[in-house]
């Protein structure tokens, strides 16, 4: 093994991880970028085209295909402080990470004069800084979040903002927030398209009643929340991106939410279900690793 991932424990030290599981569930869509069948509009299910620096903050996690000498998108992710992104944990394939880029605001991927990039920070012994959540659940997707360091900060770009642990207010049922991703933008099973130009499209918030009613168990009010309705969804691809809102009168934007997993796309009584960061336990690992 080259590379070994390194997540905190439960008390907040560096502890190899291999034990985690490194798992790319349904991450890794090859791009066909630009392609969409005749008569679909290419819509992120739902949504439209985020015109280039309106989301600096948006991270695209791709790796270099030395096959076919193209970068892949692997998933989404948001900047959180000047050299951290927050991705989902699912999205991390220990052997990808020495492949691994990070673009930031560059909602264009074929623009590859736009935005900045980054490496990896490595640990000093040539492993890469990337932490998944301790109690990251691949089986259940619980605390499905990690984070990368970025081998240089990122200054020019104004971090996304997260909620106060423990808070519920950009959790109100039916409060509209947004998502962004470069993922799947058609919802029917087996179908995909997946653009060059950044999406993004509005969702309803719902009640972990509702959600638990669209999941059963499977759904964790703590470590997740739903966001979604019928027609308007995140979908393959878009995992590790943000759901969140701007701030109003302010050019900030706080993140809520982490695309996770999901049952189909854009479908009625199937919301969207994200990695939630007011969750006091989520939000303790943020802080820990970023030292904010
Ligand atoms: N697991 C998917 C990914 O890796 C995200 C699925 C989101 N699904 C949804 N219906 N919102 O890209």
């Amino acid at each position: 093994m080259k590379y070994m991932l390194h997540r905190l424990s439960a008390a907040g030290r560096l502890l190899p991880a291999a034990t985690v599981a490194a798992v790319a569930v349904c991450a890794c869509v090859s791009a066909q970028a630009g392609t969409h069948a005749p008569g679909i509009t290419p819509q992120i299910v739902g949504g439209q085209r985020v015109p280039q620096g309106q989301l600096p903050f948006v991270a695209q996690l791709r790796v270099f295909d030395e096959d076919e000498q193209i970068f892949d998108h692997v998933c989404g992710g948001a900047l959180i402080s000047p050299d951290v992104v927050l991705t989902a944990a699912h999205c991390i394939d220990e052997d990808e990470l020495e492949a691994m880029s990070i673009v930031l605001n560059r909602a264009d991927q074929r623009e590859t004069g736009q935005g900045v990039e980054r490496g990896i920070a490595d640990d000093g012994d040539g492993k890469p800084m990337v932490f998944l959540h301790p109690a990251y659940d691949a089986t259940t997707f619980a605390y499905d979040i990690a984070l990368i360091v970025l081998d240089q900060p990122v200054l020019e770009i104004n971090p996304v903002l997260l909620p106060s642990p423990g808070a519920d207010t950009l959790e109100r049922p039916g409060t509209v927030v947004t998502v962004a991703g470069w993922g799947n933008m058609l919802a029917g099973p087996g179908q995909g398209v997946f653009p060059n130009a950044l999406q993004s499209v509005s969702v309803p918030v719902v009640s972990p009643w509702e959600c638990q009613f669209a999941y059963g168990g499977t759904f964790q009010p703590g470590p997740m929340l739903c966001a979604g309705v019928r027609g308007r969804d995140s979908c393959q691809g878009d995992s590790g991106g943000p759901l969140f809102t701007a701030v109003p009168g302010t050019s900030r934007f706080i993140q809520m939410g982490v695309v996770s997993w999901g049952e189909s796309c854009a479908k009625q009584g199937k919301p969207g279900v994200y990695a939630r960061l007011s969750d006091p336990v989520i939000a303790r690992f943020i802080e820990q690793v970023t030292g904010m």
